[in-house]
């Protein structure tokens, strides 16, 4: 069986990490990039950790480029054991602070880029009668909260993409996995923070609250226990577990809430859970 694994939005943060430890624990890996600099900036780095990786340049909204790129991988070295649906956007704001612009772009990348990524690896998997598909999402898309309802809503559209998906291809031989990282400090939370325009205008009605919710947001970021690590070690086993599992959470924070959410009955989740935080980013009640 080929080791070969194509892992999307690879060129920072969780996905960068990812490559470079399947790369150092023998995948033939493929790391999609945005752009050229991304390109050599990646290539660069897997050789500072004494590895060798390919990185295509790949925007998983691009349908054209994704067939074109995943033809001409699997044309000569056939079918992918794995694909890391890892690319991702963020949209901070509240929903009357987002434009449908911004948040149709949300959608774009985060549901429909994996959705067009699929469509492209299925039936070169389903003649090799075998691969996995493991899709990054979020503690976000199991326990939503508010100034991200278009991420929150993104990822639970993926989630649910995803295990409908794994009811039609398990029989075929392809498992599916979704993986639900907590807050971890990437990136994510600086250059690529993706704040609603809308919502860094003072004259918003929700400024107020969108302020002291990033300062909460930084709060979390920085004494978040998880690590990119965590996530790139989680994949590799979904990769390699003779039964991979459908689910799985990584760090304490998002076991914990998703946890509560699971256990609690759920009228007192949602009174408590939401109500607590509604009440530290409103000061009501
Ligand atoms: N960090 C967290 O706290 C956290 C928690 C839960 C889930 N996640 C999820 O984990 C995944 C990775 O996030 P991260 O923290 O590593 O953030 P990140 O560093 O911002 O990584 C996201 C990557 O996706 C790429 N990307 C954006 N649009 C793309 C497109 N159209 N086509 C291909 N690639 C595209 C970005 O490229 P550019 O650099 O060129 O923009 C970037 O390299 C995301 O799906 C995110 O939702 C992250």
């Amino acid at each position: 069986m080929t080791s070969k694994v194509l892992i999307t939005g690879a060129g920072t943060g969780l996905g960068l990490e990812t490559a470079l430890t399947l790369a150092e624990r023998g995948f033939n890996v493929y790391a999609s990039v945005l752009d050229a600099a991304q390109k050599a900036r990646v290539i660069e780095e897997a050789s500072q950790h004494g590895v060798t990786l390919h990185a295509p340049i790949m925007d998983v909204t691009d349908e054209a480029a994704v067939q074109a790129t995943v033809e001409a991988i699997t044309a000569t070295e056939g079918a992918f054991l794995g694909v890391v649906h890892n690319a991702g956007i963020s949209l901070r704001g509240y929903f009357e602070d987002c434009d449908d612009d911004e948040i149709r772009k949300v959608f774009e990348v985060n549901l429909m880029g994996a959705m067009v990524v699929t469509r492209a690896v299925l039936p070169t998997m389903r003649q090799a009668g075998s691969g996995r598909l493991i899709f990054v999402s979020s503690v976000g898309a199991r326990v939503a909260s508010m100034g991200r309802t278009a991420y929150c809503a993104s990822k639970f559209a993926l989630e649910g993409f995803a295990e409908s998906l794994m009811q039609e291809i398990t029989p075929l031989g392809i498992h599916v996995s979704i993986v639900e990282p907590a807050i971890i400090k990437t990136e994510r939370w600086t250059v690529h923070r993706g704040i609603a325009r809308r919502a860094q205008d003072p004259s918003s009605p929700y400024y107020a609250w969108f302020q002291r919710q990033e300062q909460l947001a930084d709060e979390l970021v920085r004494t978040s226990p998880t690590t990119p690590e965590q996530v790139a070690d989680t994949i590799y086993r979904a990769l390699t577990e003779q039964r991979p599992r459908l689910r799985y959470i990584v760090g304490k924070r998002a076991r914990l809430v998703i946890t509560l959410r699971r256990y609690l009955p759920g009228e007192l989740f949602e009174r408590f859970y939401f109500g607590e935080a509604m009440k530290r980013v409103t000061n009501s009640g």
